[in-house]
């Protein structure tokens, strides 16, 4: 290979070994080793560890190349034209680096600017206490309950409900287990499937009055033989019947009962006080998408109809006690209302079952679309206590946590089996907001952030040292349609913060039901052209990671970076996805991520790699080493067609034989 003139240590070496060692614990528990970069949800993130080792392949001093030495990137401009959750800005920033971030949904924007400005913790202590205290008054009313023992009054922990279906013999309640709960003592804690009384074995005489229970999978019912019917036509919140009411009592502890009558006078007066909230049912309506769509097939046109009324009585009362003296803080609170809807909706599991239950609440999100639970959990967010979903968990665990670490980040030492962590003196996981790209010299770690898309930038030619980021892997994740069930809200808590109805088309996702790849072909395109335009001609670098299994999507890449003017100077697998997590489980999925290291064309004289003939493989760090290859021997291919490129890609990855030879120029 005759590298370009000016080489960088990522353009030949790359740590695989110690990336992996470090990503197999990260993806493990992300919010654990990068907590300042998780303020609100967002998806497909990557690990933190791989892309602080990607931008250390890019110091040059010696002394500063070291993973867990600080520094390394004072005075580069690194550019991440597709942000997401942050993850590059957040670790260059840590390198000293001025950062550029965009994104084309308002969310990347508002969390990278809350999560990157340095802030009083006391000040948002207080702020918070303040705002929680104010909805604890105006609301905590709604979530009362009372001890089975003392009856006590006490604050309700969450309640739960099971999926209401008809056939011939009236209504059956449909429930993901009829157990509840394995009791620390041994005891099972389950549901009367005749009468839904909460019992354990050996308590319960069964009157037989009351709502009949059936365990999820049991479509037909054992009495009329009919099939058991949805209510399509029935708000989505009032399709479930509560069944069960969990509470911690200062004297007899944690309970879990059978709801009584205030149990449901209370839900029945929240629900009286729903059509008089002043939330206009107009700005909440669901707009049709690839995920959305999975909700307006069950008859919910209207995010509102996700909520229970006491939720949304409580997410009312948050919009009008969101300080507004305070932008700092009001971003702050905002964020944290809105990323807490994905524990405090109706779309919320029960994971409480198992006898290793790690805390009570499925998220709304656990898979990268919606899912519909049978026994639904409506959690209390002004639950006083740090439980799972809580604004108080959240609030600690997102922001007190977050910044604190943002303060003194550390790093897991590998291969300690032991977790041990060892600060990185004199790194801040922070910086200061400029307005323009003008503005981000001469000073360290200055950021500037884009809400709109990247086929434009406001960033002069050739000012940029590396362009790092992680695109949309093609149709795999629909960020714009599925953010819109908390964009909804923000825009109502931050209505000036953002461009809230930004065109979905102008992000560079290819719809799951689009035969063609376009539109993201179009874009991409767009996309690394802009980057070539901005990147510093030599020693600029597009570094990305990617996979994906279908010909398609490599191709639809390859054809982009193709008409950009890239060549693939190097590549890198690494682990990337937990192989346990929820959304993949079960699924062939690749856990493995190519991290493709970039330059322009015209600045690189030659690389040799070659295809890669070797037989279609379908495990996941050989098949995506094998489409990292044969992208860098499509770049290199003078005067190739868009339809000859996705022809070579739909003959390689089904396994057909293709002509030329087999070793790369930097074959490992
Ligand atoms: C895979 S995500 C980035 C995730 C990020 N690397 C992380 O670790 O959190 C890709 C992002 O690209 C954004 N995006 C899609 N089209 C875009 C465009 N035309 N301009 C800017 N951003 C775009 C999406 O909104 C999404 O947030």
């Amino acid at each position: 290979m005759c590298p370009p003139k000016t080489t960088l240590p990522i353009d030949s070496r790359f740590d695989v070994e110690f990336a992996d060692s470090m990503a197999r614990y990260e993806t493990y528990n992300k919010h654990h080793y990068r907590p300042n970069t998780y303020l609100h949800k967002w998806w497909g993130r990557r690990c933190g560890s791989t892309f602080r080792l990607i931008l250390k392949g890019l110091v040059e001093e010696p002394a500063q190349q070291s993973y867990y030495a600080p520094g390394g990137l004072e005075g580069k401009v690194i550019l991440d034209p597709m942000m997401g959750g942050g993850t590059t800005l957040h670790e260059a920033i840590r390198l000293g680096a001025s950062v550029i971030g965009v994104d084309v949904d308002p969310i990347p924007v508002l969390q990278a600017r809350a999560t990157l400005t340095d802030r009083s913790l006391p000040a948002l202590k207080t702020g918070f206490a303040h705002f929680f205290e104010g909805l604890s008054e105006s609301v905590s009313a709604c979530f009362r309950t009372h001890c089975p023992v003392c009856d006590e009054q006490v604050p309700l922990w969450y309640a739960l409900y099971g999926l209401r279906r008809r056939c011939a013999c009236g209504d059956v309640l449909v429930v993901d287990s009829l157990i509840i709960r394995h009791e620390p003592d041994g005891t099972v804690l389950r549901w009367c499937e005749r009468c839904g009384e909460i019992c354990t074995d050996t308590s319960h005489i069964c009157h037989g009055v009351g709502p009949r229970l059936v365990e999820k999978g049991q479509d037909r019912c054992e009495v009329c033989g009919e099939r058991l019917q949805d209510e399509p036509d029935t708000p989505f919140y009032r399709r479930y019947e509560m069944l069960a009411v969990a509470g911690h009592c200062a004297e007899h502890g944690l309970f879990h009962k059978s709801p009584d009558g205030r149990d449901l006078d209370s839900v029945r007066g929240a629900n009286e006080r729903r059509a008089e909230l002043s939330l206009r049912v107009e700005e909440f309506c669901v707009v049709p998408g690839d995920k959305s769509i999975q909700l307006l097939n069950r008859g919910i046109d209207n995010y509102l109809d996700l909520f229970s009324s006491r939720q949304l009585i409580y997410l009312s009362e948050a919009a009008r006690l969101l300080p507004d003296d305070d932008p700092v803080l009001r971003l702050n609170l905002a964020l944290l209302v809105s990323t807490a809807l994905e524990f405090n909706s109706m779309l919320c599991g029960f994971k409480g079952v198992k006898k290793r239950r790690a805390g009570a609440v499925r998220h709304t999100f656990s898979h990268h679309g919606y899912s519909f639970p049978y026994t639904a959990l409506e959690n209390n967010p002004v639950y006083p206590r740090r439980a799972s979903g809580t604004l108080q968990k959240l609030f600690h665990s997102r922001i007190v946590r977050g910044l604190t670490w943002a303060r003194e980040p550390l790093e897991r030492v590998v291969p300690d089996a032991q977790a041990r962590f060892v600060p990185i003196t004199g790194e801040l996981d922070m910086g200061t907001e400029v307005r323009s790209a003008e503005s981000l010299f001469p000073s360290v770690r200055n950021f500037f952030l884009i809400q709109g898309s990247s086929v434009q930038l406001p960033v002069p030619t050739a000012g940029i040292d590396a362009v790092v980021t992680d695109p949309p892997y093609f149709d795999s994740i629909q960020y714009g349609d599925l953010s819109a069930f908390f964009r909804v809200w923000l825009r109502r808590f931050l209505p000036d913060a953002a461009d809230w109805d930004y065109a979905q088309k102008s992000a560079a996702v290819n719809s799951e039901r689009d035969t063609m790849a376009d539109h993201y072909v179009e874009l991409m395109t767009a996309i690394f052209r802009e980057c070539r335009r901005v990147l510093k001609p030599d020693s600029g670098r597009l570094i990305f990671t990617f996979h994906h299994w279908q010909p398609r999507a490599w191709a639809a890449l390859s054809i982009a970076l193709y008409d950009a003017g890239f060549v693939l100077l190097n590549r890198y697998v690494v682990h990337a996805e937990n192989p346990m997590s929820v959304h993949i489980s079960k699924m062939r999925a690749l856990t493995h991520d190519a991290i493709l290291i970039l330059a322009a064309r015209e600045r690189v004289h030659e690389t040799r790699w070659k295809s890669d003939i070797s037989p279609f493989d379908p495990e996941s760090y050989r098949f995506t080493h094998r489409c990292a290859t044969m992208l860098g021997w499509i770049l290199d291919q003078p005067g190739l067609s868009p339809s000859e490129i996705e022809k070579f890609w739909n003959s390689s990855l089904h396994g057909d034989e293709f002509s030329g030879t087999l070793d790369g120029p930097l074959a490992d």
